[in-house]
């Protein structure tokens, strides 16, 4: 039940470089071995279309990510490994929130604001080349997170703004339409480092400094022979404090290696054998990995076939959410609307609406409705009608949205904390109440977004 949800992307626009290994691939790895986490790792490739309009390119992109994630270890039978635009529910989530975000927060934000920032100094129309799919990018990846209820997303500091929106759009959505959203954390480890790329500035695709992750031998010789370094000569002691030699060889040795090699700095080492070291440690990390991914890559077939079996785990958890989300917001089906118009104007409790098979017909349901007093309430009605749970009347839909989703995330467990909520029923026996409501929460996805 407390198993905590770990989510991250990687947007689809580029071949993976070493800064991305260090940065993203090989933490999520190593977390995805974690007990009591169940991880998501998906190929941001919605996000790719935003800043990339070539098609090969975010093909051909994904292809080389999902090979480099599961190259590097990632283990597609133990974490929910997927492709964004495999889940239709994410594009349909955006439209849900993009109708409950403020224009003003977008306008705030960082890669819009540069961008706006960058037209005022050229003396351009400010939106001059800002499309709305950048515009509206955190809204895309607060859908990405919260279809999921994802608790933890680990990021890097350039995206903490993105989560903080994230959270902004869940606590309005739960707002008008009850709890149905997990508030996420951005998680910023500080120990993972930020690799520097080859003049020093963080390894990045926009700074052009990469070395790639896996090109072949001769190439990773090559890019690490262009790394910036001072100009003292061999025999002269070398600082390896804003060396990115060291740095980069820090990032993948041990200690130990780590302490030679500084030692070796202050020793005088030339510039050429530093970098024959790094390149020989390198690549006795990299090239067990660089078979894999040629030989991933030679499959492609195989890769798809990964990424579909993730979809439809992924897809299991999504499309029920979003079914109780369009009933939430009122897309629903019509032939119950009589019922409404009178009086019931809202059920939007787990298993009122989905499916209609013989489990769900089985399942005790919420209904929310007002009472002539103005107040709001709601009633826990029992497969054969009976009435299970009566709570008091609430000033507002919300409170009793909450009062139901704290019954459906903890079951029975919730009664006591929610007794002040609820009139007393003597006629209802309390072994079956149980039963019925530790049955409701065992079938709610989104069990714990209380
Ligand atoms: N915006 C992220 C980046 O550029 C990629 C991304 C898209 C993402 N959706 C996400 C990361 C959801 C975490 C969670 O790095």
């Amino acid at each position: 039940m407390s198993t905590s949800r770990v989510l991250t992307g990687i947007t689809t626009t580029g071949t993976p470089h070493l800064g991305n290994y260090v940065g993203a691939i090989r933490p999520s790895v190593a977390a995805s071995n974690n007990a009591g986490v169940q991880s998501f790792y998906f190929l941001a490739d919605l996000h790719g279309l935003i800043k990339c309009p070539e098609p090969q390119r975010i093909q051909r992109s994904t292809l080389e990510i999902a090979a480099s994630w599961l190259a590097a270890g990632l283990d597609p039978e133990r974490v929910v490994f997927y492709r964004q635009s495999d889940i239709v529910e994410i594009p349909e989530l955006t439209w849900l929130l993009t109708c409950v975000t403020g224009k003003g927060m977008l306008n705030r934000a960082h890669a819009y604001k540069a961008a706006v920032d960058r037209n005022g100094q050229t003396g351009l129309d400010p939106d001059a080349d800002v499309t709305a799919g950048l515009f509206m990018y955190p809204v895309l990846m607060a859908a990405d997170i919260l279809i999921f209820n994802a608790h933890k997303v680990p990021v890097g500091r350039d995206q903490v703004q993105h989560l903080e929106m994230t959270r902004d759009i869940a606590l309005r959505f739960n707002h008008l339409y009850g709890d149905h959203f997990v508030l996420p954390e951005a998680v910023i480890d500080d120990d993972v480092a930020t690799l520097p790329g080859l003049d020093g500035r963080k390894m990045s695709k926009s700074y052009d400094n990469t070395i790639a992750l896996f090109g072949s031998r001769a190439q990773l010789q090559k890019e690490i022979a262009a790394i910036v370094t001072d100009s003292r000569s061999p025999g002269e002691p070398k600082a390896t404090e804003g060396s990115a030699v060291f740095q980069i060889y820090q990032a993948f040795a041990a200690p130990a290696e780590t302490g030679e090699f500084r030692q070796a700095f202050a020793e005088g080492i030339g510039w050429g054998a530093a970098k024959e070291r790094l390149f020989e440690r390198l690549d006795q990390e990299l090239a067990p990995m660089r078979a894999r991914y040629e030989a991933l890559l030679a499959d492609p077939a195989r890769i798809e076939a990964a990424l579909l079996a993730g979809a439809r785990k992924a897809r299991n958890i999504a499309e029920p959410l979003m079914v109780r989300l369009r009933e939430a917001v009122g897309l629903r089906r019509l032939a119950d609307a009589k019922g409404r118009a009178s009086g019931t104007w809202s059920a939007a409790a787990t298993g009122s609406v989905a499916g209609g098979g013989a489990a769900k017909a089985a399942m005790p349901l919420f209904k929310q409705y007002r009472e002539r007093d103005g107040r709001f309430y709601f009633k826990l009605v029992g497969p054969q009608g009976r009435t299970l749970l009566q709570s008091r009347g609430f000033e507002s839909p919300n409170e009793a949205a909450q009062v139901i989703a704290s019954l459906q995330a903890r079951g029975a467990a919730a009664l006591a904390a929610q007794q002040a909520s609820l009139q007393d029923l003597p006629e209802v026996n309390d072994a079956e109440l149980a039963r019925l409501l530790d049955r409701l929460r065992d079938t709610d996805d989104t069990g714990d977004a209380a």
